[in-house]
């Protein structure tokens, strides 16, 4: 077993170094939330999702919890620091000047709403109404790594208006069928307009020096400019994967596993040109095994490739979900140890085990995996 280090530090330049310190979400008075512009994508058409939103069955509640407990001793375990969030009465209605919503959602998953680069904590945009104030569950934890980590850079990218302005509203109704979404997608055409900056924090997938920001619904061309200019030492590359027709936060498309390793959705498959990043610097793009599963449990946001949500604990071990055999047997064969975390029934609070948590630390520096940039 590893020591927990109890000196706070803000540090991650990826997906895989060494993980010592993360923030892990919790289910406490987690809601679903009303319809609105965001969330219609992640919830199909007559299904009890649409037709219910409020407070979520209590006993599921319970449920998730206890995997979330049970997620979290797995890291202690492997001496990683676990903080969690404060849960704030998400029954409130989200009101500002642009917009009224009925409910706000939750603190899970935190991997939406923060991301660390280097030794800065960024704020994203967000782009669900209902998640407009989420941040503030994480703001105890904030501010208590700003008071001990001298060289914390804390920053929030600017408050979107989420305004009709920012969405094509008629977009669902208009390409409701996967015959009518498909072409739409594949033409960049998403629901977002660019009126102004969007991201959720779960659409980067960081690899160093490069870090990938899905283009689809939970992040605009702005957003993606934005964080370019944000981030000027680094190299941000926008991808969009043009056969999911709800293509919200990449890690369940596209997944780095250490340096010279992707696991890819073969299901989402990566544009040619896209591919060429990998490939030109020497990375294995490796096809995810299939999902254990032929549908999402209940209540879930989520598709069936949670099963490739995995969390790289350090370049030779990973968690996955417990039932997740065939993804578990995947990894195992590609050299690592895997540790299996049960979690099937906190998925439907907001995904996975990687969804799930936001580093705060890992160990390493920046480094340059990508030497040869596509032109
Ligand atoms: N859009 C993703 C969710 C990522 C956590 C999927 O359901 O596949």
């Amino acid at each position: 077993m590893r020591t927990t280090g109890s000196v706070t530090r803000v540090n991650s330049w990826n997906e895989w170094d060494p993980l010592r310190h993360v923030i892990l979400g919790r289910a406490d008075g987690c809601r679903i939330p009303p319809p609105e512009p965001a969330f219609r994508c992640r919830v199909s058409p007559g299904t009890e999702m649409e037709a219910g939103w409020g407070a979520r069955p209590p006993e599921t509640v319970a449920m998730a919890n206890e995997e979330l407990d049970g997620f979290a001793r797995v890291l202690e375990s492997l001496g990683v620091r676990v903080d969690r969030p404060s849960p704030l009465d998400f029954a409130k209605p989200v009101v500002t000047p642009d917009f009224e919503t009925g409910s706000m959602m939750g603190c899970m998953p935190p991997r939406d709403v923060l991301v660390t680069v280097g030794n800065e904590i960024l704020e994203a945009t967000m782009s669900y109404r209902c998640r407009w104030f989420e941040y503030l569950a994480y703001r105890p934890l904030l501010e208590q790594y700003f008071r001990e980590d001298p060289r914390m850079r804390w920053e929030a990218a600017p408050k979107p208006r989420l305004s009709d302005r920012s969405f094509k509203v008629d977009y669902f109704s208009k390409y409701a069928t996967l015959k009518d979404r498909l072409p739409r997608v594949e033409a960049k055409d998403f629901l977002t307009t660019e009126v102004e900056p969007l991201f959720d924090a779960a659409e980067l997938a960081r690899m160093g020096k490069d870090i990938v920001v899905q283009h689809g619904f939970g992040a605009n061309l702005a957003g993606i400019d934005w964080l370019r200019r944000h981030f000027p030492e680094l190299r941000i590359h926008a991808m969009n994967f043009p056969a999911d027709p709800h293509p919200m936060h990449i890690d369940c498309t596209l997944v780095p596993l250490r340096p010279g390793l992707v696991l890819a959705n073969p299901a989402r498959p990566m544009l040619p040109e896209q591919r060429l990043l990998f490939e030109k610097n020497g990375w294995q793009i490796v096809e995810a095994a299939r999902p254990a599963h032929k549908s999402p449990p209940p209540l879930s946001y989520s598709s069936v490739w949670l099963s490739m949500n995995v969390l790289v604990v350090d370049p030779k071990t990973v968690c996955v979900e417990a039932s997740e055999t065939h993804q578990a047997e995947q990894l195992d064969r590609l050299g690592f140890e895997v540790i299996p975390v049960p979690f099937r029934k906190a998925c439907p609070f907001g995904g996975g085990l990687h969804c799930a948590t936001v580093d705060v630390y890992r160990e390493g520096a920046l480094e340059d995996y990508f030497p040869n940039q596509v032109a």
